[in-house]
């Protein structure tokens, strides 16, 4: 999507859809007043109007975006109506979106660009035969803006974000035949272009360390497991403690020998989308040139049954020097991260920590798939994060972490069983990461519900993997970490 910004008055090309983002109860001019009175059009959140060929208009069709009362219309909701008129439009057989705004401010109309550049994602690859008529036409989006030159400015670290997202999200949409740990892990590499350093650790390696728990995970599978160190050092100070992310990048998720039924079982693809997150926010620090060192890891394994594979019943030992007793290896989330956040506090000694993984089920059923289930042992981390993500609109619901659970996970032959049983099965998980965090700050996101949505609900993010995490990650360094 070729994003301009240009004035008022600019001259419209002949074939272009003119999307009009409208205050409630704003008034509206003439044959637009009538067709808003006919259809029962506000300017409420959430609703379009859409006039075809409007006489006495240079625009080939004329579409209304609500965006709701004056004083509720944040920058958020702007974003979500220039995204909702683009969707409008975007199979209507015209090339050009003009998108016009209740304030043509050069943040706003940036914000607007976003929206429409988050909603024009889509993951074509392996389509071959959609006719073009299907396919969407949009290619340039005009916002019009008082200073054209400030608003491009102001959508740099934007686009940054865009760009961000989209790689997140074309990782996440990739079929496991195709990402499988070690070109996942290359394709990470390949970042090393935005001025990141990337350090690709195999199996070999991860075996001198003691990571028994992670590799058991990958020991079905004939795909060697990957650790992906990913580091950025944007701080005035590069020996400055960095921020730490961890993410959980299962390429699929089979259940192992504890095998998950057949029905969407395809699903389990996107049971990467934590490491996915962190690689997104890696790439926007990156893109940004962010003031702050931050290193991300990922673990990125395949989750198989085989001759090979681990055992319901076998004990690890785990880098931590903790023993785990396998109960379910389709629990096998929360064994890569042991070992993951382990390596992560033992070699970094961050600041902070933030694991992301699409962990439990439970999570699911907990807060439905609007809210990411937010778990913390500090008050500033985990208030830090929620505020980023009610801005990001990315939502995230604190979550407890009773010590009385913690002894669900106790086992009679080991340190700790791997699943805490059904009951509070996302918290038991947040609590067996928790037994690996050795007086790090820490917050753990469970984002099962969040990081793939069918249907979306969202006008920023189509059908499909939503790069969930990223927005609101970036937003939570800018704001509190860098400098
Ligand atoms: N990857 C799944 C969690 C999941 C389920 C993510 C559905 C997205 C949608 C995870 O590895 C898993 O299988 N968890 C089990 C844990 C149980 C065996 C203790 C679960 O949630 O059922
Ligand atoms: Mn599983
Ligand atoms: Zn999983």
């Amino acid at each position: 999507m070729d994003i301009e910004f240009v004035a008022a008055g600019q001259a419209l090309s002949p074939k272009s859809a003119l999307a009009r983002i409208v205050h409630e109860g704003a008034a509206l001019e003439g044959v637009l007043a009538q067709a808003a009175a006919a259809s029962r059009f506000t300017g409420a959140k959430g609703q379009t109007l859409d006039v075809l060929a409007p006489a006495g208009l240079d625009a080939a069709r004329l579409v209304l975006v609500g965006v709701g009362k004056a004083d509720a219309a944040d920058a958020l909701a702007i974003e979500h109506a220039a995204a909702s008129a683009y969707s409008a439009v975007k199979a209507s057989g015209l090339a050009t979106l003009r998108l016009e705004l209740p304030d043509a401010g050069a943040d706003l109309a940036a914000r607007a660009a976003l929206g429409v550049r988050l909603a024009s994602y889509r993951f074509d690859k392996y389509r071959t035969k959609e006719p073009a008529e299907k396919k969407p036409s949009i290619v340039k989006t005009e916002v019009v803006a008082a200073d054209s030159a400030a608003s491009l400015k102001a959508f740099e670290p934007l686009a940054a974000l865009a760009d961000a997202i989209s790689f997140t999200r074309d990782l996440v949409s990739e079929p496991p035949n195709v990402l499988y740990p070690a070109e996942y892990a290359q394709r990470v590499k390949r970042l090393e272009s935005l001025g990141l350093e990337v350090e690709i650790i195999g199996e070999a390696e991860m075996m001198k360390l003691g990571m028994g728990s992670l590799l058991a995970v990958g020991q079905g599978s004939v795909r060697d497991s990957q650790l992906v160190v990913i580091k950025w050092n944007g701080a005035a100070d590069k020996a400055a403690q960095p921020i730490a992310f961890v993410g959980k990048g299962v390429c699929f998720d089979t259940g192992g020998i504890s095998l998950k039924p057949a029905d969407n079982m395809e699903d389990m693809k996107w049971d990467m989308g934590g490491s996915a997150a962190v690689v997104g926010l890696m790439h926007v620090l990156a893109g940004r040139k962010a003031k702050v060192n931050a290193v991300g890891i990922l673990g990125l394994v395949e989750n198989m049954p085989d001759g090979n594979a681990y055992r319901p019943g076998d004990v690890l030992t785990s880098m931590s020097g903790q023993t785990i007793e396998v109960i379910n290896t389709d629990a096998e989330g929360r064994l890569v991260l042991a070992d993951a956040v382990w390596y992560c506090q033992d070699r970094f000694k961050p600041k902070f920590l933030v694991d992301l993984a699409t962990l439990t089920g439970a999570i699911i059923i907990a807060l439905g798939h609007d809210l990411a289930g937010c778990y913390a042992n500090n008050e500033e981390l985990a208030g830090n994060l929620i505020a980023a993500s009610q801005t990001e609109g990315e939502p995230l619901w604190r979550m407890p972490l009773p010590a009385a659970y913690d002894k669900n996970l106790d086992s009679m032959i080991a340190d700790m069983k791997n699943t805490g049983g059904r009951p509070g099965g996302s918290i038991t998980a947040a609590m067996f990461i928790q037994r690996f965090i050795k007086g790090t700050p820490w917050a753990h996101l469970d984002i099962a519900a969040t990081a793939w949505r069918k249907p979306s609900t969202i006008p920023t993010s189509p059908d499909g993997a939503t790069g969930y995490g990223v927005r609101l990650l970036n937003r939570m360094v800018a704001e509190k970490y860098e400098g």
